[in-house]
C-alpha cells in the first residue's frame, strides 16, 4: 500500500474528498495504510468517523464496504447466509419434475449460487482497483461473542464455509473500526489497532469543514454559527452537537437567507443543531441572547 507517500500526502488526498483531516488523524491514517493496520476511531457522534473511511476509500479509487453493527449482529449476517428460500424452490422444483440427482442436488444447492455474500466475506473477495476499505461502523453497539468473532476474522483475513471452504483475502482489507462508546470495547480488539480519538474540532478546523461542506455560505455567517456552536458545546447539555449539526445548521439558514444570527433565528431553527426537548428547553428565553453575545465576543478580535 505504498499509494500514500507522506502524512502531507493523506491530508491532500481527504482534502481532495473534501475531508479536513488534523495532522494527528492524518498521522494515524498514513501508518495504517503503511502498516497495514486496521483503525480504530473512536468520538462523540456526527465528527466525522464514517465519513473519513468514505473519504479514503474515495480518494484511494478502493470499493467502500459497510458493515453497520448493531445489537444482535451474529456472524450470519456478517460473513455469509444461504438463501434459504431459494434452496427451498430449488428442492421443491426437483421434486416436482421427479427423480433428482440428490447429491448433485445438495452440492448446487450449497454451492456460490445460494451463497448470500455479507460484508466481512465481501471484503475477503478480490476487488478491482486493489483491496476495498472495510468500514465496521459502530462496533459499541454489537455485543462481546460477535467481537471476539471479529477479532478473529482481522487476524488472520479469512472465512472458512463448511460446504465451499476457506476464502482468503488476496490483501488484506484498509479496516477502520468506530465507536460512539456507548461502552468500552474489548482491549483485545483495540491493541489489534492504531487508535485515535475524534475530538470536536476547534474553532479554526470547524471553519474549513464549513466552508468545505457549505461552500455556499457567506464566511460572516459561517463564524457566527460556528461560533455559536463551539460555545453551545460548552454549555451541560444531553447531547452535544456535532459538525453535522453545524453543517446542517448553516445549510438551513441559508435557506432561510438568514445573513446574521439573532435569538430569534435561534429560536426558530434550533432543531437543526439541538435534537433533545431538554437541551431545547435550556436556550428558552434570555439564554439564546446571552450564549449569541458571548459566541459574538469570541469573534471580535478576527
Ligand atoms: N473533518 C471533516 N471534514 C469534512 N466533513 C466532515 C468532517 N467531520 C464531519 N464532517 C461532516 O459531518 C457529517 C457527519 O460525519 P460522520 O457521519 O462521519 O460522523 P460520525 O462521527 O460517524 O457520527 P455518528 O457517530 O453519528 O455516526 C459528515 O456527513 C460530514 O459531511
Ligand atoms: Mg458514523
Amino acid at each position: 500500500m505504498s499509494e500514500v507517500s507522506s502524512i502531507d500526502h493523506v491530508q491532500e488526498l481527504l482534502a481532495g474528498e473534501g475531508y479536513v483531516c488534523g495532522r494527528d488523524l492524518a498521522t494515524v491514517t498514513f501508518l495504517a495504510l503503511r502498516l497495514g493496520r486496521p483503525i480504530f476511531l473512536e468520538g462523540e457522534a456526527g465528527v466525522g468517523k464514517t465519513e473519513i473511511a468514505k473519504a479514503i476509500a474515495s480518494a484511494l479509487g478502493r470499493d467502500l464496504i459497510r458493515l453497520q453493527c448493531y445489537e444482535g449482529l451474529d456472524a450470519a449476517s456478517a460473513v455469509y447466509e444461504w438463501n434459504f428460500a431459494a434452496q427451498m424452490v430449488a428442492i421443491r422444483t426437483a421434486e416436482a419434475s421427479g427423480g433428482a440427482d440428490r447429491a448433485a442436488l445438495q452440492e448446487e444447492l450449497f454451492g456460490p449460487d445460494y451463497l448470500v455474500e455479507r460484508p466481512l466475506l465481501q471484503a475477503m473477495r478480490p476487488h478491482n482497483g486493489g483491496a476495498p476499505v472495510l468500514l465496521i461502523d459502530e462496533l459499541d453497539r454489537t455485543d462481546e461473542p460477535f467481537e471476539a468473532f471479529l477479532l478473529e476474522a482481522l487476524s488472520d483475513f479469512q472465512v472458512t464455509i463448511p460446504e465451499i471452504g476457506t476464502i482468503k483475502a488476496p490483501e488484506p482489507p484498509i479496516v477502520i473500526v468506530t465507536s460512539n462508546r456507548t461502552r468500552e470495547v474489548h482491549d483485545a480488539l483495540k491493541r489489534r489497532c492504531l487508535y485515535h480519538w475524534v475530538d470536536y474540532p476547534d474553532f479554526a478546523r470547524e471553519m474549513e469543514i464549513l466552508t468545505s461542506r457549505a461552500p455556499e455560505a457567506a464566511e460572516a455567517l459561517s463564524r457566527e454559527v460556528v461560533a455559536f456552536v463551539q460555545r453551545l458545546r460548552t454549555e451541560d447539555l444531553f447531547k452535544k452537537p456535532g459538525v453535522a449539526e453545524t453543517i446542517d445548521w448553516a445549510k438551513c439558514l441559508l435557506a432561510l437567507d438568514v445573513l446574521t444570527l439573532s435569538p430569534e433565528v435561534i429560536a426558530d431553527t434550533l432543531g437543526a443543531v439541538l435534537k433533545y426537548q431538554d437541551d431545547i428547553a435550556k436556550l428558552q428565553g434570555s439564554e439564546a441572547k446571552r450564549l449569541l453575545d458571548e459566541a459574538r465576543a469570541t469573534l471580535e478580535p478576527a
